[in-house]
């Protein structure tokens, strides 16, 4: 409980001890700004230091193939050439060690970021904050998933009306220009989310965009009853995948090997398969529900009745998805099962 002075003495008294206080905060704040200071000095002698020898090291690998080309293979001994390789395989091992590094130096942001953001500084100076920003992600994506799983399942079997529909469309447009923001951030403090990734809910956002401008009519009917049915099923896939990434995330976390696939042990390896392998039938359903949908309207785009644009356009937008969607996690599947068999089952 706080004390509350009552006598004039005892409210001197008091007035002296927050004096006391009120110094000892103003040297912690003086303190601070001094370290902040020391810090910027430090981020910025870090992130020239860097660069200056990314730039020699860029000259060295030019000198050293010029070296190779101009001198005649005999004349260079075995230890000589055996010496350049080495310095090469060390100067591609210095890159992702600037990298790794870079993900705690502030940078410049890309062109979306510096667009919708401005010049802010968006990276993140410790893991902890890293990995709390990574995870409150994977929330938000959680809560909209399970409030467009309801709105999807309300417009589909509940109440059909054009203006709900608009509000659901809206949300998606929302939800997926947030998604591409928060990945910008992501991939600044070192996520290594693929681009395609970020594109495909770039793509999104364009194909609800278009859903939300389609006006009320046969056509539009026509396809309403499958794209909600889609966007559930979607909605139930993103909960699975949740978990999955949750998942991994919280696992590579607890190994401490973030970005370090080559030194996981058997347990999460196990895990992940087991998660991935679970997760693939779902994710190829809604691929190939993708190209249904994309075939559906380039069919619907045919009908003479068919004066509306957003049916080629979303048409288009699925047919882009599949394929991206498609081949992507056929790659994902790909490399992560060549780094199974090359990597030792355990530590
Ligand atoms: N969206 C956002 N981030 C993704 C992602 C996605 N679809 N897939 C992977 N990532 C992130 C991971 O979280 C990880 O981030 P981190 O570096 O910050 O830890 C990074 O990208 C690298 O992930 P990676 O190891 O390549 O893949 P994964 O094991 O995490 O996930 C899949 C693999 C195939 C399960 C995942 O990519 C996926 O779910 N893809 C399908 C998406 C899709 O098709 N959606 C439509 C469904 S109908």
């Amino acid at each position: 409980m706080l004390f509350s002075p009552t006598g004039l003495t005892e409210c001197l008294r008091e007035w002296e001890n927050l004096e006391k206080d009120y110094q000892q905060i103003q040297d912690t704040h003086r303190l601070y700004k001094q370290k902040l200071e020391e810090v910027t000095k430090l981020q910025d002698s870090s992130s020239g230091a860097i660069s200056r020898q990314r730039k020699k090291l860029k000259e060295l690998s030019l000198s050293l193939e010029a070296c190779k080309e101009n001198t005649p293979t005999p004349t260079l001994s075995p230890e000589e050439l055996e010496a350049i390789t080495e310095i090469r395989a060390s100067i591609k091992e210095r890159e992702d060690a600037f990298s790794e590094m870079e993900a705690f130096l502030p940078k410049k942001n890309g062109l979306y970021l510096s667009l919708v953001l401005g010049s802010v500084n968006v990276t993140l100076l410790n893991k902890q904050s890293k990995f709390a920003y990574k995870d409150e992600y994977e929330k938000f994506k959680l809560i909209l998933t399970v409030i467009l799983f309801v709105f999807s399942f309300t417009c589909r079997f509940v109440f059909s009306y054009r203006a709900l529909d608009a509000l659901f469309y809206f949300l998606l447009v929302w939800y997926y220009c947030t998604l591409t923001i928060r990945e910008s951030v992501l991939i600044s403090n070192g996520s290594r989310i693929r681009g395609w990734w970020v594109f495909h809910h770039y793509v999104s956002t364009f194909l609800s965009g278009v859903m939300l401008t389609w006006p009320e009519g046969v056509l539009y009917q026509m396809f309403r009853n499958q794209f909600i049915s889609y966007c559930l099923y979607q909605s139930f896939v993103q909960f699975l995948q949740y978990y999955y990434q949750s998942g991994s995330l919280y696992r590579l976390r607890a190994l401490g090997e973030r970005h370090n696939m080559d030194l996981t042990v058997e347990g999460f390896q196990s895990w992940m398969w087991r998660g991935l392998t679970f997760l693939l039938p779902f994710l190829f359903f809604g691929h190939f529900w993708q190209f249904y949908n994309g075939i559906t309207l380039f069919k619907m785009s045919q009908l003479p009745q068919c004066k509306e644009w957003q049916v080629m356009m979303c048409g288009c937008s699925y047919m882009v998805l599949f394929l991206g969607n498609f081949f992507t996690t056929l790659g994902v599947v790909y490399q992560k099962y060549m780094n199974n068999q090359d990597k030792p089952k355990s530590l």
